[in-house]
């Protein structure tokens, strides 16, 4: 995958930290194939003849085998989605009742937790700390349960700190959801595939015993510069998977097939532009966290893994959203206040690195520091 071009204008447009958007170019392999697609007749609703109706469903059991070694049946336990957006939603719906509640490590993905008011699901936050290097800390998740929760939500890698939990953290969530039967998990793996400084990506796929309790929600947007397709999908355990699946039917029909067809072929046939897209990714983190490294008082946990970094602004006194919407108006900076992924968040601002180049992601932390440097409380 090429470099689009710069996305933002250079005579006076503001600088793009805020939006967790690659903008490289989708690889031609994949848009050939949406088109070969629709070319040939799949623009229906069920695919033309002599085309696999499960080709993306296979071609995600095929990732899942080759990758990470797990066996997950195609047809059974594989739904194709709107993007990860729907696939949260889906499987909180089919996991939760209103009234019920989830238990949410943060500071995390802000979408995630903005949809579960409209599912009258309540959040229990559960903070976990910068001093820890944002580690998931599984004793007080154990502490945040109570009889009412019915789900726990990990976002692994973690969308905003950059975090990726260890094996033997996902092995002490498993234990914990064996002491809790009505309990099931949420992974958000959106990420997985966005890793740095020779990290590793852990799941609990591979654990057959959890599946009917675990819901496993993954994306094209983000690794495949996909977020305009809306496609993602979800694994979880056949019973689930059904319902799933039945309430997608009812929202929106399935996703169209030339998208699933095109998905496959992300998944067949473009590794080699991912780990390119990744090393470029890679020169902008390192640009992002040189520059800020060289910013007075503010700190922050250099990311293995995804789009951003999580920087604590907290010994300027003022609070995220206020700095956020100061940036943008004064600095020219788009930034998102830390405070939108959860309580713990407050103090802080999320800054996106892929949406720049390398000469843009420097001048954008050096407008902050310019900014930051003349607003001393
Ligand atoms: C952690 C995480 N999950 C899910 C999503 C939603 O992805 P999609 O574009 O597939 O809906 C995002 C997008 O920002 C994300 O960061």
């Amino acid at each position: 995958m090429a470099a689009a071009e710069d996305p933002v204008d250079d005579a006076g447009g503001p600088i793009n930290m805020w939006v967790a958007d690659p903008y490289f170019r989708t690889d031609e392999r994949i848009i050939e194939a949406f088109n070969y697609a629709v070319a040939n007749g799949c623009t229906h609703y069920f695919p033309a003849p002599g085309f696999d109706g499960h080709v993306l469903q296979k071609a995600i059991a095929r990732y899942y085998l080759e990758d990470l070694a797990v066996e997950v049946d195609p047809l059974g336990e594989v739904c194709p989605t709107h993007g990860a957006q729907e696939a949260l939603s889906l499987a909180v719906q089919a996991g939760t009742r209103p009234g019920d509640e989830i238990v949410v490590p943060e500071p995390t993905y802000s979408a995630f937790i903005e949809k579960l008011e409209t599912f009258g699901v309540r959040p229990v936050f559960v903070p976990l700390a910068e001093e820890e290097h944002w580690r998931l800390d599984v004793d007080a998740v154990k502490s945040a349960m109570s009889e009412k929760t019915k789900m726990i939500y990990i976002c692994n890698p973690n969308n905003p700190t950059g975090t990726t939990c260890s094996r033997g953290e996902l092995d002490a969530v498993s234990e914990l959801l064996k002491e809790h039967e009505r309990v099931s998990l949420l992974l958000d793996e959106c990420y997985a595939r966005i890793l740095y400084d020779g990290s590793t990506h852990h799941t609990l796929l591979g654990d057959r015993g959890l599946l009917d309790r675990l819901y496993v929600v993954d994306s094209f947007s983000k690794t495949y510069a996909m977020t305009g397709w809306r496609l993602g999908y979800l694994v979880t355990g056949k019973r689930n998977a059904d319902r799933v699946k039945r309430l997608s039917e009812e929202y929106n029909g399935g996703v169209s097939y030339a998208v699933q067809y095109a998905g496959a072929a992300a998944l067949a046939r473009c590794s080699e532009s991912v780990r390119s897209m990744v090393a470029e990714l890679d020169r902008r983190r390192l640009a992002m966290v040189d520059a800020l490294a060289e910013v007075k008082d503010v700190s922050f946990e250099t990311p293995s893994a995804g789009f951003e970094v999580f920087v604590d602004v907290s010994a300027y006194s003022m609070d995220s959203v206020r700095l956020a919407s100061e940036l943008e108006k004064i600095a020219g900076v788009k930034t998102m206040p830390g405070v939108k992924y959860g309580p713990s968040g407050e103090g802080h601002l999320r800054l996106v690195f892929c949406a720049e180049d390398v000469r843009r992601v420097r001048e954008g932390v050096s407008r902050i520091d310019g900014y930051l440097q003349g607003n001393r409380g």
